[in-house]
Order: C-alpha cells, then structure tokens, then sequence
C-alpha cells in the first residue's frame, strides 16, 4: 500500500530511475504518483493524480539530477488529487517527503504547526512531517530525523531530500516496509525489492524504529536514537524476468500459469527423496505434542489459503483448529497461550493487520509461525518460526499462484505435525505426499481447457451477481472463487454453504441468476444436485465445477466445467484454478484493468 522510491547516484539520471521503479511499485497504489528530485541546489517537484501513466507524460527524464524520491499512492487521508499526491514540500520548500503509512497525531502537530505560521497545501497527514523535519532540521540530518520520530506516532516508512543538504535522503521506518538496495556507485530505499532489482541484488532490510541515511557511496543505519547500527547485507537468488510480463497481456495470467512451477519448486525443496517433510532445523527443535490448539490468522485470499488449510489440520494432525480474519483477530481479546501454535499467512509479509495480529499472540505467550513468500519481511522477522512460499513474486493485486502455494504448504504442514503428533500413521502420510504430487500436473491439465473457459467468461460477462456454493471443503474454495470474481470483475459475488441457501438467500434467485455449484468431492454430489435443482427451479443459470468422473452432475448444468479426476483431498486445491481463470477471462472481457483493479492496493501497509 503505497510505494517509495529513492536514488542517490551519479551515472544514472534520476528521473529515469526513479519512474523506472515506481513503474515496478504501481501495483502497491495507482491513485496518484509523485517525484522529487534536486536540481541545481533546488528541488524539483511532480505529481499527477490516477495512474502513474499520467506523471510519465508530463516529466522527461533528461534532467540533470542524480538523488531523488518517488511515490504512488494508495490514499488514505484525503482524496485523490493532485495536491494530496507525495511527495509533500515543506513550508519553505527545501524539505519533500514521500511516506507509506499514517501518522495518527497528525492532527495535534498540524495544529500546533499552523499556530507556528505553517501554511497547509493538502488534506494528508503525512504534510505535517515535511514541515516539522523543516523545523527540526539545524545542518544535521541524522539528529532532526531522531527528534522527528520522537514526535510522530503511527506507522510509517519515510523518504526525505533536502535542498541544503543535497547529497543524501534521510529515511525511516516502523510497521511499513523499506529495503535498502546497495549499488556499484549508486544505492536506493524502495519499499519492495522488483523497484531496484535492475540495479542490484545487495539489500538491507531495514528495522523497526531504525533510521538509514543514504549517500551515493555510503549507507549509515542508526537505531530510533542515532546510534549507529551494523546490519547484514542479503543477496536476492531470484531474477527480474519473474517480475516482468513476459509477453503476457496481464501479470495474473502469467501468474496462474506459473502456478504447477510454484507447487513443483514447494515440493522439490520442502519434501526430500526420501519422502520426508523438512522445514529446516529450527522447526525440528518444537515440541508438538506441547501443541493443544492452532489458529490461522491471515487477510484476503491468505485468509481463504488457511480456510482450506485449517481443515487440513482437522483431518491429518487432528488438533483443534481455528481460523480467523487478521483485523478481527487482534480486537477479539484472543483466548491463547502457550500451548497455542498460531500460523500466520501473508504472501507479502507485510499486510499490517497480520502483523498486529502476530504482535498480539506473541504478547499472549503463543508460538508463531509465519508462511510468507518474501524473505526477509516484517511478518517473517518478527514471528517465531517462518516457513517460505516459493511462488516467487506476485504482482497482479488478486493473488492467484501464491494462494496455490499457501495451501500446499499448509497441506504439508499438516501431515508434518500429524506425523510428529502420531494422529496418522506413516502409511496415510505416505500416501497423502503421493496424492499432492500429481497437482502440478493436473493444474497444467486445466490450462487445456483455456478456451472453453473464455468462451463461459464472455457469457457471463454482464451478469450483476453471482452465487458461489459447495459444501465442506468446497464451501471454502467457493468463497475464493467469489472474490477472485468479485475484485477484480466487479461482478457482486457470494458465496454460500450448499445447505444454507435456502435459510434466506435463495429469496434472491429468479430467473438467470447465476450459481456457481462446486463439488469436488464424491460424497457431496447428490447433496449438491440437490442444491443446484433447488436454485434451478427458480430460474437460476447454473455452472457446475466438479471432477471429470462425477457425470451425475451434467443433469444439473446449464454450463459444466471439469477438472481432471483427482483424489478428493487434493480435488479442491486443484478446482481453484478454473475459478481464478474465470474471473480473469470475465475481467479482461469486460476490459478492465485486471492487474490494478479499482480501490484495490497488492499490499495492504494500513489498519
Ligand atoms: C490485499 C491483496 C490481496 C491479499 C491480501 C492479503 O487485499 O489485494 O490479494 O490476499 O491483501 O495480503 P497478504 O500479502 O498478507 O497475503
């Protein structure tokens, strides 16, 4: 949610640079973007609201500037507009800010800066920080930004340039990302990886509370009081085409394709020749049979990963398992304690729900386990135990590859702590490792049936709603399914257990109401033939998901797409990848913007 950009070099310019990344980061907030750099000893401001296409057409990138800062904007307080687009000038003009977070007193300092003489220009509450960094700022960088974050509270991650101090940008950060990329000659802030990725593969991830002051051949990273700090560089393994389009038309396209690599890679480095589950040494010291209760905290499509994966947990480690919204989590006085495993999923490691959520489990004694697919994010520094995802990077907002990732991971996860809590024998282990192994490959099988489930996306196009329903297990997946469709078709979408349709919601059902009917399991078909006739009576147009043997179904569909005949306890990983394919192919029919859909940010950095 919101992305920042700094550069401080000398062979490249740094308009060009910094467009470049904040092209990388538009996917963290497209309702405006701003640059700043110093030009001639001044500084040099722009920013447009919408997309980050409308900067691009107003600045050129020959300028003779070599530090600078970049945002695009995911808004929070006050509307998108220009004038509330970073970066933020002071009072003087000497100071910009960008800044990804909120400063929650900003209203006292506001007010106590404009009985300073402080003229306003914008309705955000990150203004008040480039006036007060202005005010504080006595030819020492490093001592204005201590006083600074001794007077904000909130969250944030910071990047500042000053005209009288022209060389360096000044930074900051708590409870929002911001990674520092060190370069030949030239290094950088950026709040994620993909921005610098082209200049270099040397990164420190910055602290909580810590402050980094960045020349163009040095890096000085100080704790919240100045004092200075000494932090390991981290190499990043992956590589930028992963985080381009490859010649897809869409980022989500490209990323549900890549979803057999992702289950391959899971399973190839988590699952040894032998058979056996490891997840490094750390997690071989735990003592599960201390374990009495798990609970799965997570936001979004992670939260619906661990729905599928709380009954993972239910049916192979047979522990009590619960599982719940990171944001209802943390406000739920949470009955937990040490005797409690909490897993919390976050493909970004960022989401700042979850990470409060994990706050307050550790302040409750619990263990804490992190799945996130970024390395060395917030959410997989501060918990206990972190197991990594190996999607690779997302980029389009609805998660598609890494949601396939989290449940297979979530999937071992549960045989490792039934086998270690003896709830199943070698045996069922055994066979349940076979059973996944398929996936990757029948995940391919689905992208045959590419075509046909176009031709279903543009039939469906201008429906108003949509009712996803299943059963157990399919009840979870229908509940993807509908926000696939829903973020980014804009289609209202629901989903329903099969069974309760008819205490309320089936009064919505008339004539061409769609209904999505999932079944993926053999002992649910006649349950939910019966579900879908009960929908079909009253007029509903009827999809059917199910497995290719399960011919009963046809009797029931309008439309009927397969997946290929799979064991049922994998059915349902399997029977979420036509449902993503759908509301892709509905989104892109519509032509909409699928990779960036509206009021939408990939990383959600704000409460
Ligand atoms: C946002 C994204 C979703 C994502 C959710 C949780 O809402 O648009 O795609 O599922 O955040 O993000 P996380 O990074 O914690 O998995």
């Amino acid at each position: 949610m919101c992305g920042i950009i700094g550069y401080v070099g000398g062979t490249n310019k740094a308009v060009e640079v910094i467009l470049d990344g904040l092209t990388k980061l538009e996917y963290r907030g497209y309702d405006s973007a701003g640059i700043a750099i110093i030009e001639n000893g001044k500084i040099f401001i722009e920013k447009k609201s919408g997309k980050l296409e409308n900067l691009k057409n107003v600045m050129t990138t020959d300028k003779e500037a070599y530090v600078g800062i970049g945002h695009t904007r995911w808004a929070t307080h006050g509307v998108p507009t220009d004038k509330n687009a970073h970066p933020h000038l002071s009072y003087d003009k000497k100071i910009a800010v960008v800044h990804n977070g909120i400063i929650e007193n900003y209203s006292v300092l506001k007010e106590e800066l404009i009985n300073q003489g402080c003229e306003f220009t914008s309705d955000t509450d990150t203004e008040v920080v480039a006036h007060l960094y202005a005010k504080l700022y006595n030819g020492n960088p490093l001592e204005a930004m201590v006083k600074l974050l001794k007077k904000i509270r909130g969250t944030y991650a910071l990047g500042i340039v000053n005209s009288d101090d022209p060389d360096r940008i000044v930074c900051a950060r708590k409870d929002s990302p911001l990674i520092i990329g060190i370069g030949q000659d030239k290094n950088f802030i950026a709040s994620d990886v993909p921005a610098i990725l082209k200049y270099t593969r040397d990164i420190i991830f910055l602290d909580n509370e810590e402050i980094a002051i960045i020349e163009q051949t040095k890096v000085t990273i100080t704790d919240k009081n100045g004092n200075e700090l000494k932090k390991d560089i981290n190499k990043i393994e992956w590589d930028m085409d992963q985080a381009t389009k490859s010649g897809y038309p869409h980022f989500m396209l490209k990323e549900i394709d890549e979803e057999p690599k992702g289950v391959e890679k899971t399973l190839e480095i988590y699952v040894n020749p032998k058979g056996d589950i490891d997840f490094g040494e750390t997690f071989s010291k735990i003592d599960f049979d201390k374990i009495e209760e798990i609970d799965i905290v997570a936001c979004g499509t992670a939260y619906y990963a661990g729905l599928q994966g709380g009954h993972f947990l239910k049916k192979f480690a047979k522990v009590r398992t619960s599982v719940e919204i990171a944001s209802e989590f943390r406000y739920s006085d949470p009955y937990i304690n040490d005797k409690h495993l909490v897993i919390f999923i976050s493909q970004s490691g960022e989401t700042l729900d979850t990470l409060m959520a994990l706050k307050t489990a550790r302040e409750k004694n619990a263990k804490t386990l992190a799945i996130t697919n970024v390395l060395g994010s917030s959410i997989s520094r501060e918990a206990d135990l972190v197991i990594y995802t190996l999607a690779g990077p997302e980029i389009s907002v609805a998660s598609t590859k890494a949601y396939i990732t989290q449940v297979v991971m979530l999937y071992l996860l549960s045989l490792y702590i039934g086998l270690k809590k003896k709830k199943i024998s070698k045996k069922e282990y055994d066979e349940s490792i076979d059973k996944i192994y398929s996936l990757g490959e029948k995940i391919g099988s689905v992208f045959f049936q590419k075509e046909k489930i176009k031709k279903l996306a543009i039939e469906i196009k201008d429906k108003k709603n949509g009712f996803y329903i299943g059963r157990g297990i399919d009840e979870k997946i229908a509940r993807e399914g509908a926000l696939k469709m829903k973020e980014i078709s804009y289609i209202h979408t629901e989903a329903f257990p099969g069974g309760e349709l008819k205490h309320g919601t089936i009064a919505l059902i008339e004539k061409d109401t769609m209904v999505i009917v999932i079944d993926t399991q053999k002992d649910m078909v006649e349950k939910m033939i019966s579900n879908a006739k009960e929908v079909k009576a009253r007029g509903a147009f009827v999809i059917v998901l199910t497995q290719k043997s399960f011919k009963e179904m046809e009797e029931v569909a309008d439309r009927i797409i397969y997946i290929d005949d799979i064991d049922d306890v994998v059915a349902p990983i399997l029977a979420v990848v036509p449902l993503q394919l759908l509301a892709y192919y509905v989104a892109d029919a519509k032509g909409l913007d699928v990779d960036k859909p509206r009021n939408l940010a990939k990383s959600v950095t704000v409460e």
